[in-house]
């Protein structure tokens, strides 16, 4: 069975990109057919694997839009392991081009439907806004959403709003949404704030974030600039560890979901 997630957050640049890369990146090494899917214009997740957003062929925005069919949207990235449905600057177009078009909210859903089995993973990683892009995202994630949440003043501002929305989703397009958990970024362990963000959002959704804290590490900023995941880039880099350590524990809630199913 496969397993569909979507990380989200519609405030901008908290780690949803990061955390995509770097575990499916872990995903993929651990041996799990993993695929990548990359929905936000800003093309980063793309990128962020060495793949020209320039230069492609055919992108989601085709998928999407065109019908055109999975297999020839993917790009693989044997170097990693991984396979990648990329995006491009066209998809900003999309969003409009999409009001009208017959099943809109399930355009991603049915594309990915028709791989059928193929990879054990699937993560998404969505745009920064709680646009229909989306909605695409939270009604193909089948088995829930992963929240990066950074941990700086304010954390919390905008989660009731994306908890509605996934509420929203829920009742409307895909019953199986649930949150499978929050991802606390950017940790700095010099200050208090940084404990205190977690301990709030804790206290906020108990039992659902993360163990592993992602802790501010530049090699994770750095990496995506040489089109490497953080295992190739700097493996043994404390944000490395952090990836692994999460993508573990990830992997061991999934085992024990599917035990208990
Ligand atoms: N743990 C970390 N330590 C240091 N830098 C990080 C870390 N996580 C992410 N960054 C950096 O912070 C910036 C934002 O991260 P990222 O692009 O993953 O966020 P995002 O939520 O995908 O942003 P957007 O909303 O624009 O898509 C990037 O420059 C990234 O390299
Ligand atoms: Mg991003």
């Amino acid at each position: 069975m496969t397993k569909i997630y979507a990380i989200v957050n519609q405030k901008g640049g908290v780690g949803k990109t990061t955390s995509v890369i770097n575990l499916s990146a872990y995903l993929a090494a651990t041996g799990r057919r993993t695929l990548m899917v990359d929905i936000d214009p800003q093309a980063n997740a793309t990128s962020g694997v060495g793949v020209d957003k320039t230069a492609l062929e055919a992108s989601i925005y085709d998928l999407l839009l065109e019908q055109t069919a999975v297999a020839d949207v993917c790009v693989e990235r044997a170097e990693f392991n991984l396979d990648l449905v990329p995006s491009s600057p066209a998809l900003s177009g999309a969003e409009v081009e999409l009001v009208n078009a017959i099943g809109r909210e399930y355009r991603l859903q049915k594309a990915l439907d028709e791989l059928n089995g193929r990879y054990e993973y699937i993560l998404i990683d969505c745009p920064p806004s709680l646009s229909l892009l989306t909605v695409n995202a939270l009604t193909a994630a089948r088995d829930g959403v992963l929240i990066p949440v950074q941990c700086e003043y304010l954390a919390l501002e905008g989660l009731s709003q994306l908890t509605q929305t996934i509420e929203l989703v829920r009742k409307y397009l895909n019953p199986d949404l649930t949150i499978r958990g929050l991802i606390m970024t950017m940790y700095d362990s010099r200050t208090n704030l940084s404990r205190q963000v977690v301990e709030e959002v804790r206290s906020y959704f108990p039992g659902k974030v993360f163990r592993t804290i992602v802790p501010r590490n530049v090699r994770l900023s750095e990496a995506p600039s040489y089109g490497q995941p953080i295992n190739v880039y700097a493996p043994t880099s404390p944000g490395a560890l952090a990836y692994k350590v999460l993508t573990a524990e990830i992997l061991k809630g999934d085992q024990v979901k599917e035990t208990t199913a």
